[in-house]
């Protein structure tokens, strides 16, 4: 039986995963797998990473698809009918959504500039200066916050119009046909120019670079809170999308090998990226005598400084493939961005019953607007630490609370049989249950704790202070909109099913 008022569906399995795909495959696959895996030791990033594809990446994604095939309904919803205390936790996730979100808006803003760029290779002969120094004007201490750059700010303006105008005018269609088109363009460029670059002179530097582990960053929890909170971007876990694609399913779904799927597709990308940025760092360092972990000043910025890099030594060839490059990348993040303001538009409609013309209007204000901060010269930086406190902190928390919500209340045992009839793959057995009830809230706990305490220790002072105002904003937020009474009665209404 059905409890939610809409009956989407899917055409076909085939659809869900494309669709899973297109959300997971986006700038947190391209833009930030390479730099994440560049500032926390290369090589022995692979283990911490390994660990959490394996206890939270795969077991979880299976969780929240197994809930949210079950309620067929928006998430705090959902939560509330689990529990109704919980329902903070169905405000906090959408809310940090919406924060990357924001954030989201300013690199796909740096990327819409590089289309631009590319026809003329505006980088000239060092692209990283060019994107640090020149574009950015970053600088890392406060007084960078006067220097605004309106270059950065149309360009970040223009990405929140399209935004609002697809998501008001509801284009989904044609947004959807359109990444058809060019999620698999993105694929065939990206394959081609991660074959050329490792076959620049200088690439074995790279890849000796990344294969080289340095094992004592083994005891470094910050790595291992890197490594979560990659998995927890590039899949968009835990962040309610995989709960809502995956109420849209037909009945005989096969949950499990979908999620192999998802995952492989997903993680194989980013890691085939990563190839391709790495040996594009050894051939930067042959040819500058700087070792490759010294390059790259900001991290943040590593797409657009290795990708130019190689541009430059690819002749004519480049004037194509460059803003073909940045053109499809850029639609990848707009098909991402464009899911980010779901969670939190449709929790709004759900509960306060306001149009969804007019929350996209409200929400995409409130976004263009502060997302103006990432317009001055202190944005790079900032844009840092946002994104590693929402995915390392705030998501991290929110992924232990989902744990005892879906696996310890809902009491995820009973879908097992459900999920087993319709498995090609994977059987599910008690392991799962050992993973998602006991192990991964305990590691997930022990890396939060081991985590914040490294980066209260080594933490630069305006990194800390961004991370209080975000806390601060974060918290507010979902108090206040746990505690307003809803406009609907459906809301109060407990009720729920297990597969039927
Ligand atoms: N997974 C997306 C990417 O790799 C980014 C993302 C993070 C996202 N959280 C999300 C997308 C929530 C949609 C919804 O780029």
């Amino acid at each position: 039986m059905n409890n939610n008022e809409d009956r989407n569906e899917w055409g076909s399995n085939l659809s869900f995963i494309l669709a899973m795909i297109g959300s997971a495959v986006g700038l947190g696959n391209i833009w930030r797998y390479p730099y994440v895996l560049y500032s926390n030791g290369g090589g022995a990033f692979y283990i911490p990473y390994i660990v959490a594809i394996l206890i939270m990446g795969i077991p979880f994604l299976i969780l929240e698809y197994s809930v949210g095939y079950n309620f067929k309904s928006s998430f705090p919803k959902a939560l509330r009918k689990i529990n109704s205390k919980f329902e903070f936790l169905g405000w906090f996730i959408p809310i940090s959504v919406f924060l990357i979100m924001i954030y989201y808006s300013c690199i796909l803003g740096w990327d819409g500039l590089y289309v631009i760029f590319s026809f003329f290779k505006s980088w000239g002969a060092n692209p990283n200066n060019y994107f640090t120094s020149t574009l950015l004007q970053s600088t890392t201490s406060t007084s960078g916050l006067s220097v605004f750059i309106p270059i950065i700010a149309v360009a970040i303006l223009v990405g929140w119009l399209i935004v609002w105008y697809v998501s008001h005018k509801d284009l989904e269609k044609g947004l959807g046909r359109l990444s058809k088109i060019l999620v698999p363009l993105l694929f065939i460029i990206m394959l081609f120019i991660v074959i050329f670059s490792l076959t620049l002179p200088g690439a074995g530097i790279g890849l000796n670079e990344l294969f080289a582990p340095d094992w004592s960053l083994l005891l470094n929890f910050n790595i291992w809170m890197a490594a979560f909170g990659q998995i927890i971007f590039s899949l968009s876990l835990g962040m309610s999308i995989a709960f809502t694609y995956a109420s849209y399913t037909k009945d005989d779904s096969d949950l499990v090998s979908n999620t192999l799927w998802v995952v492989l597709a997903n993680c194989g990308f980013e890691n085939f990226c990563a190839l391709g940025v790495f040996s594009i760092l050894g051939y930067m360092s042959l040819k500058s005598g700087v070792a490759v972990n010294q390059l790259v000043q900001q991290g943040t910025g590593l797409v657009f400084i290795a990708y130019p890099t190689v541009f430059n030594v690819l002749g004519n060839w480049s004037y194509v493939l460059g803003p073909a490059f940045f053109f499809t990348v850029y639609i990848a993040g707009l098909t991402s961005i464009l899911s980010t303001i779901e969670p939190l538009s449709f929790s709004i409609q759900n509960k306060f019953a306001w149009s969804r013309n007019k929350i996209m209007t409200i929400l995409c204000i409130i976004g263009a607007v502060v997302s103006m901060i990432y317009a001055t010269g202190m944005g790079g930086t900032i844009l840092g630490f946002v994104d590693a406190y929402i995915n390392q902190i705030a998501i991290l928390i929110g992924v232990f609370f989902e744990c005892i919500a879906f696996a310890w209340l809902f009491k995820c045992e009973d879908v097992i049989p459900e999920l087993n009839r319709r498995s090609k793959s994977l059987k599910i057995g008690r392991w799962w249950i050992f993973i998602v009830k006991y192990l991964l809230p305990t590691v997930v706990a022990i890396v939060w704790v081991g985590g914040l305490f490294d980066t209260i220790k080594t933490g630069t002072f305006e990194e800390l202070i961004v991370f209080v105002i975000l806390t601060v904003i974060l918290v507010g937020f979902t108090i206040l909109f746990t505690v307003l009474p809803s406009k609907s009665d459906d809301w109060y209404k407990t009720k729920s099913r297990i597969f039927d």
